[in-house]
Formats: C-alpha cells, sequence, structure tokens
C-alpha cells in the first residue's frame, strides 16, 4: 500500500515552553528540542509537532502571534531554527508547525494599522462592527476565555470582535487580502524545511455573514464555564469555511510530501466534513472523540465504531489522547488506566498523536495560584479551567528541576519527578516509558496495526477487544478496562494466538483460546 508519511506515521506533540531549557531562563527553547532529538528517535515516534514559537507579546503563550514570519527571542533565532530543521531531517523525522490564522496579537503590526484609523487600508483585516443602537457589543457572541467576544476600540467608535483573549483580535477571513498574505506565511515555513501545520482552530476561520446571535445551550450549568453558555451555530463552523480550507491546502500542496492537520472541537458528522470536497480540506482534522471519552467498553467501541463510519471514502483516520489544552490522560482516567489508554492510542487505524511527558504517565501538576500562568484561569478563575497543570516541564532525570532548566522553571515541575523521569522509566523494563516503545515497535512491525481495517470483535463484560486485518496478517487487542480480573475466550477461528505484548510487559499468561486478563491489563495476540 503506497501511504504517506503522515498515515504510517505516529506525531508527537513539543509544548516548547516546557520541553528543555537550555539558556536558565526557565523557559524551554529550539535548542533544547534539538538537543533531545535522539529521545524522540528512540521512542520511535515520526514527527514532531510544536506549539507557536513565533514573536509573540505571551498573553496566550505564543497563540497571538505579532510577526508570522519570525521566531521569538524565548525560543532562538532563524540560526538555532534551521539547524532544528537540518538535524531533524537528519534524524529522519519531520517537523510540523503551529499556524494560529484565525487571530494575531493586538500588538501585530496589521492590528495596529487596522486600528489607527476607519479608513486605513488593513481595516477590514479584522472584524469591525458598529455598536448595537443601545451602544453595547453587536452582538452576544462570547470570548471562549470568558466575557464578550466583542471589545470596544474608543478611538474609532467600533468594537472589534475576539474569539479568544482581547489581545487576540479575529482576523477577517473574507478578505482576499488576508488570504494572499496567510498563503504566503505558508511558503514562507515550507521554503525554510517545515513538513507541514497544525492549523489552530481551524473551524472558526469563517463567522456568520450576517452576525445572527449564538442560540442558548440548554444544557448549561452553573460553574461551567462562560463559553458553554451559548452554541457556536454563528460565531464559528460555517459553510464558507471549507473553500477557505481548501484555499490553504492547495497552498500546502504547492510543495511535495507536506501535511495539513486541522485543529477541530465539533462532534463527529461535522468534524468529518472538514475534509473537504474531494478529500481536499484538511488531511487530518484531529480526531479529538477519546478526550471526553469515559472509560466503558461499550462507550469507547461506540466512538470507534461511529467515528469509523462517519470518514468519507479515502478519508484517512486519526486520534488524539491529550494536548496543551486537555487534562492529562493519566489524571483523567486514573494513572492504573494510563498503559491501557497508551496501548489503545497506538492500536487503532489512523494516525496516533501523542502529547509530550504521556508516555512517562505524567500527570496534571496542581499548581498554586501566585503560580498561575493560563489567562483563561486567570479571567475565570476557581472552576477548573486552568490549563498549566498539563504544561508543566518534561521530566528528564532525578537531578533538580528534573533536568528541564537550571534557573526558575516557568511552571512547577512536578512534585513525583525524582521517580517519574526519562532516565529512571528508561533503565526499567516494565515501565510506562518501555510500554510506549515496545506498543510503537509492534506498531511499526505489523502492518496490520499501521494500516489494517479496525473491527470491534466484543465490548462484553468491559472488555474491548478489536482486531486490526491486512491481508494475510491478524492482530488482535484485548483490553481489560474494568476493575478486575477477567477471561476473555476466542472466538474459534482465532484460537490459535500467540501473545504479542502485555501492558505489564511479562509473559502474559495464556493458553488454549482463553486469554486471561489482570486487572488493569492489555494484551496484544497475533493470530496464526
Ligand atoms: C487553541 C490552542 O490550542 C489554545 O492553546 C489557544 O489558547 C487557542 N486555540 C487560541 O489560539
Amino acid at each position: 500500500m503506497n501511504a504517506k508519511w503522515w498515515q504510517r506515521g505516529i506525531f508527537y506533540q513539543v509544548y516548547p515552553r516546557s520541553f528543555q531549557d537550555t539558556n536558565g531562563n526557565g523557559i524551554g527553547d529550539l535548542e533544547g528540542i534539538r538537543e533531545r532529538l535522539d529521545y524522540l528517535v528512540k521512542l520511535g515516534i515520526d514527527a514532531i509537532w510544536i506549539s507557536p514559537i513565533y514573536p509573540s507579546p505571551m498573553a496566550d503563550h505564543g497563540y497571538d502571534v505579532s510577526d508570522y514570519c519570525g521566531i521569538d527571542p524565548v525560543f532562538g533565532d532563524f540560526e538555532t531554527f534551521d539547524r532544528l530543521v537540518e538535524d531533524i531531517h537528519a534524524h529522519g523525522l519531520k517537523l510540523v508547525l503551529d499556524f494560529v490564522p484565525n487571530h494575531t496579537s493586538n500588538q501585530h503590526p496589521w492590528f495596529l494599522e487596522s486600528s489607527s484609523s476607519r479608513d486605513n487600508p488593513k481595516r477590514d483585516w479584522y472584524i469591525w462592527r458598529d455598536p448595537a443602537p443601545d451602544g453595547g457589543p453587536p452582538n452576544n457572541w462570547v470570548s471562549y476565555f470568558s466575557g464578550s467576544g466583542w471589545e470596544f476600540h474608543e478611538p474609532t467608535g467600533q468594537y472589534y470582535y475576539h474569539a479568544y483573549l482581547k489581545e487576540q483580535p479575529d482576523l477577517n477571513w473574507r478578505n482576499p487580502e488576508v488570504r494572499e498574505e496567510m498563503h504566503n506565511v505558508l511558503r514562507f515555513w515550507m521554503k525554510r524545511g517545515v513538513d507541514g501545520f497544525r492549523v489552530d482552530v481551524i473551524w472558526h476561520l469563517i463567522k456568520d455573514a450576517l452576525f445572527r446571535d449564538d442560540p442558548p445551550n440548554p444544557d448549561y450549568k452553573p460553574g461551567d464555564p462562560e463559553n458553554n453558555r451559548l452554541i457556536q451555530a454563528y460565531s464559528a463552523d460555517q459553510p464558507e469555511v471549507h473553500p477557505v480550507i481548501a484555499g490553504l491546502r492547495r497552498v500546502v500542496d504547492e510543495y511535495p510530501d507536506r501535511v495539513l492537520i486541522g485543529e477541530i472541537y465539533l462532534p463527529v458528522s461535522r468534524l468529518v466534513t472538514y475534509y473537504g470536497e474531494d478529500l481536499g480540506g484538511a488531511n487530518l482534522p484531529f480526531n479529538f472523540q477519546l478526550i471526553g471519552a469515559g472509560g466503558h467498553a461499550k462507550d469507547l467501541s461506540k466512538i470507534i465504531m461511529d467515528y469509523e463510519a462517519a470518514l468519507p471514502p479515502g478519508g484517512w483516520p486519526n486520534w488524539v489522547l491529550g494536548n496543551h489544552d486537555q487534562p492529562r490522560i493519566a489524571s483523567r482516567i486514573g494513572p492504573e488506566f494510563a498503559p491501557l489508554a497508551g496501548m489503545l492510542l497506538l492500536t487503532l487505524r489512523g494516525t496516533p498523536t501523542m502529547y509530550y511527558g504521556d508516555e512517562l504517565g505524567m500527570e496534571d501538576v496542581p499548581i498554586p495560584k501566585r503560580a498561575t500562568q493560563d489567562p483563561w484561569e486567570i479571567n475565570e478563575p476557581g472552576i477548573g479551567v486552568s490549563r498549566d497543570p498539563e504544561r508543566t516541564p518534561m521530566q528528564w532525570d532525578a537531578s533538580p528541576n528534573a533536568g528541564f532548566t537550571t534557573g526558575t522553571p516557568w511552571l512547577p515541575v512536578s512534585p513525583d519527578y525524582a521517580q517519574r523521569n526519562v532516565a529512571t522509566l528508561d533503565a526499567d523494563p516494565r515501565s510506562m516509558l518501555t510500554l510506549h516503545r515496545r506498543l510503537i515497535e509492534l506498531r511499526r512491525s505489523h502492518p496490520a496495526l499501521e494500516m489494517g481495517s479496525y473491527r470491534t470483535v466484543s465490548d462484553e463484560d468491559e472488555v474491548l477487544v478489536y482486531l486490526r486485518e491486512l491481508d494475510e496478517q491478524r492482530v488482535l487487542v484485548v483490553l481489560n478496562l474494568s476493575r478486575e480480573a477477567r477471561t476473555f475466550t476466542l472466538p474459534e477461528e482465532m484460537s490459535a494466538a500467540r501473545a504479542l505484548l502485555s501492558t505489564r510487559l511479562d509473559d502474559p499468561d495464556r493458553s488454549g483460546p482463553e486469554v486471561r486478563l489482570r486487572v488493569h491489563e492489555g494484551i496484544i495476540l497475533e493470530i496464526e
């Protein structure tokens, strides 16, 4: 099968502020990523996605870009960037950058121009509206990070729209000049060797042309984040977004072998429309269905089958367990289930994206109020929206600050770092890290796991069993999601089966048609 690298490969997200600091300022940098490439090669991943590294006032830690064609000095410069690209490629890896097209920083020269007067040529590059008749905001759209999505601009007497912070004004993607300028940004980075882009909030790019109010969300409960009050029926996911994405894709396809990934939080039926007409949209619309999922076997098998059924013909699936905006998987489901989640992610059909540190079983770290960094937590304190807990420094070894920095880390290091770190887990044949390496090795050496079909075999008694099959190769994955030991009896046509790997990393107890699973155990078998 003639698969692309991004279909066979495994993506690994690096949150650059937290990966490896090399200059002692407590913030990770590009040189730090370069120094850790051997680790990533040994882990076995294929592509690195780095969260934004562009010049930014850091109101939202880099998701507020003030120059799309630069490197923020906190992360390095073009010399370190070019060296990183070269080394990534020399290590046989690919590099995907974060592209943040929905909004700029309010310090971006375009916004400074746009806000300078109503007749500035760049006025229409952003979304400016007159006040409502009562002088209030033009409509009811809310900011994701709380409060109105509209900010009044006294000097020019209009409001501008910001789906996130007021320091992140939304660009007007209906304006052809904006599109052209942003296309050139993509070309700029591809010429520098970048292999693709993860596009931030791609489903937000186009808003309702009539600026209609979003309807109230009947499921909203007091205590929920404010952005949950409304259903984003008009402020996002508009049909006109698809030609815009097709435009981005055409630019990406001007260069050979690149990938376009879209960040999309939508129900599956909407999500799959982002593959675009004739698959001319995102190559991989990020599939976050596992992020909100509970741990019941039936629920998981439904999620998987619904997603598989919704995919357009030829649309390549993908799975994500965590990222820098979500509580860590080990904290969401409990550390005892985290090895099973790793086995699931790395044996499903479709490209897996891992989040840095999940391969160590890193957990959310409680952040004292005075150490809070996340602007969302600062705006809506105390209701649990902070994203700082999942952004703490990578744990490399047992030395001070887990080997992340010689300075003061920008977020506290997890208190468990003396035991849970790369150096310690690397030396332990039964560790979470070893499990991830073995899973990746297995995926790589079994075409059925990389490219084969998916079929649920059973989801009874909290044991999820599925078959991955390609040509003559059949691989069965058996995950015990219950809280006790379980036995799964192999169907007759699968009774000759050899265990390849257990989450316990020992020899699973098996003979005859019965697969005996210990508590929290997952086993991968090859059917002979
Ligand atoms: C999604 C990013 O992943 C998140 O971290 C950021 O705050 C928002 N988009 C705004 O760019």
